[in-house]
């Protein structure tokens, strides 16, 4: 198991006057505290570094009461948000993989099944409930695709404009489809995610409109919650706690999101140190900065310029978490791998082949475990949970091309028959020509 060493957690936090009803932003970098909603703030104003939500006390699991997201209010900045509701997801039984993969317990936290169809809606509820709280009305965002389909959702929901820059030709159909129908503004633009990224940040450091990429520190604190689910069922199912948590990584901000989730549960006493689940990342091959860095010890990520993976929603060379989600991969004692397009094709067909349709980024989490399984990363003794963020609907195209293709037949049963018994001569040739 590993050991979890918190750098810079005091058991009682001492309560900055920076805070509001005992929440304030730390800055992870120069440790400065501000207020948390006198002003719209993304990072921190004294050195730009990334910013934290902090807490004067810290959440036990017997604090949790009703469901979804909001269960886990105790552990967030406020008792409710705008919600569709979300959270709730189920943590799936997959028997066949977890014989083939090679692991004691295997479990797919299924994210795709959220109001939108990914993890963003539960950044969502808790980010637009802040956006009210600061008087802004107008949301914003850059996207691989499912943030958009969220913050469009969202932001309808909530009665609030929404703007959202997708980079043009790589967002999912379904996805776009989403934004495009709750409302929002889309303007796609002629670069990667990470070009749409820069400019969102500089129209909304203009005062353009409120920023709801998981920069935004309150997004996380909506994504903490993947953890404490999975901490809750896992445990009330086994009795003990996964030993470890596989999941994709694109802006790292579930990475980061899961290891505060561990560092507050550590802190309030319910969580023991060396019960904490390894944070494992998986990225694609074509898009795999955060794996560079894990691998060569780097104190931080250098940014990929030229990414491509067919998984489009972690299509990302500059994750912005990075300096909130290495630290968290290291001290769980966790670790990152890179994937090829086919071994994340291949675990796509294997979690449907059990009954769990997701798009392919998320099955970047099961194909970076089979990897590490064959490589002994990974015990065969081992708990694991992998994280699947996103569902199949989302990129229709992507599971088309890795499903079978339709059977061509004529208008008659006699004709459905002979084709299913291998008997219809045209139904054969026009197989076969597809296939060549
Ligand atoms: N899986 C899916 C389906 C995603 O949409 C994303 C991110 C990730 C994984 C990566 O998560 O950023 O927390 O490491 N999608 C963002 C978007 C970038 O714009 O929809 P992360």
């Amino acid at each position: 198991m590993a050991e979890l060493s918190l750098p810079d957690a005091p058991d009682a936090p001492e309560v900055p006057s920076a805070a509001t009803d005992g929440v304030w932003l730390r800055c992870i970098d120069c440790g400065h505290d501000h207020p948390p909603f006198d002003a719209v703030r993304y990072t921190c104003g004294e050195c730009d570094g990334l910013l934290e939500v902090r807490y004067a006390t810290h959440p036990t699991f017997d604090e949790f009461e009703g469901s979804g997201v909001w269960r886990y209010a105790a552990a967030l900045p406020f008792d409710s948000g705008v919600t569709l509701p979300e959270g709730d997801t189920p943590l799936h039984r997959v028997p066949r993989l977890e014989e083939s993969v090679g692991v004691r317990n295997l479990r797919v936290k299924h994210e795709g099944m959220n109001p939108t169809g990914s993890f963003k809606d539960r950044g969502m509820t808790v980010g637009v409930r802040v956006a009210r709280e600061v008087g802004v009305d107008r949301l914003a965002c850059a996207s691989t695709g499912n943030t958009s389909a969220a913050l469009a959702a969202y932001g309808a929901r909530g009665g609030l404009e929404t703007l959202v820059l997708l980079p043009q030709g790589k967002v999912a159909a379904g996805k776009i489809a989403q934004a495009s129908l709750h409302g929002a503004r889309i303007l796609e633009v002629d670069g990667n995610f990470d070009d749409c990224l820069d400019i969102v940040r500089e129209l909304t450091d203009r005062g353009e409109a409120y920023l709801l990429n998981s920069l935004n520190p309150f997004r996380l604190e909506g994504q903490k919650t993947i953890g404490l689910e999975i901490l809750e069922e896992f445990y009330a199912d086994e009795g003990r706690f996964p030993d470890r948590i596989v999941l994709p990584v694109g802006n790292a901000g579930n990475t980061a999101a899961l290891y505060k989730c561990f560092r507050e549960l550590v802190r309030g006493g319910d969580l023991a140190p060396g019960d904490v689940p390894k944070l494992t990342g998986v990225q694609a091959e074509g898009a795999a900065p955060m794996v560079e860095a894990v691998e060569s010890g780097a104190d931080g990520v250098e940014r990929w310029d030229d990414v491509e993976t067919v998984a489009t929603a972690i299509r990302i060379g500059n994750p912005v978490n990075a300096p909130k989600a290495l630290p968290g991969i290291r001290e769980t004692g966790g670790t990152a791998v890179a994937v090829s397009d086919e071994e994340i094709t291949d675990a796509q067909r294997e979690l449907a082949g059990e009954g769990v349709g997701v798009e392919p980024a998320s099955a970047a989490s099961v194909a970076g475990l089979r990897k590490l399984r064959e490589s002994g990363v990974v015990d065969s003794g081992e708990d694991v949970v992998c994280l699947t963020t996103g569902h199949l609907l989302k990129d229709p195209d992507a599971a088309a091309d890795a499903g079978a293709d339709p059977e061509p037949v004529p208008d008659s049963t006699d004709a459905v028959l002979a084709h299913l018994a291998g008997r219809d001569v045209g139904g054969l040739l026009g197989r076969l020509r597809r296939l060549f």
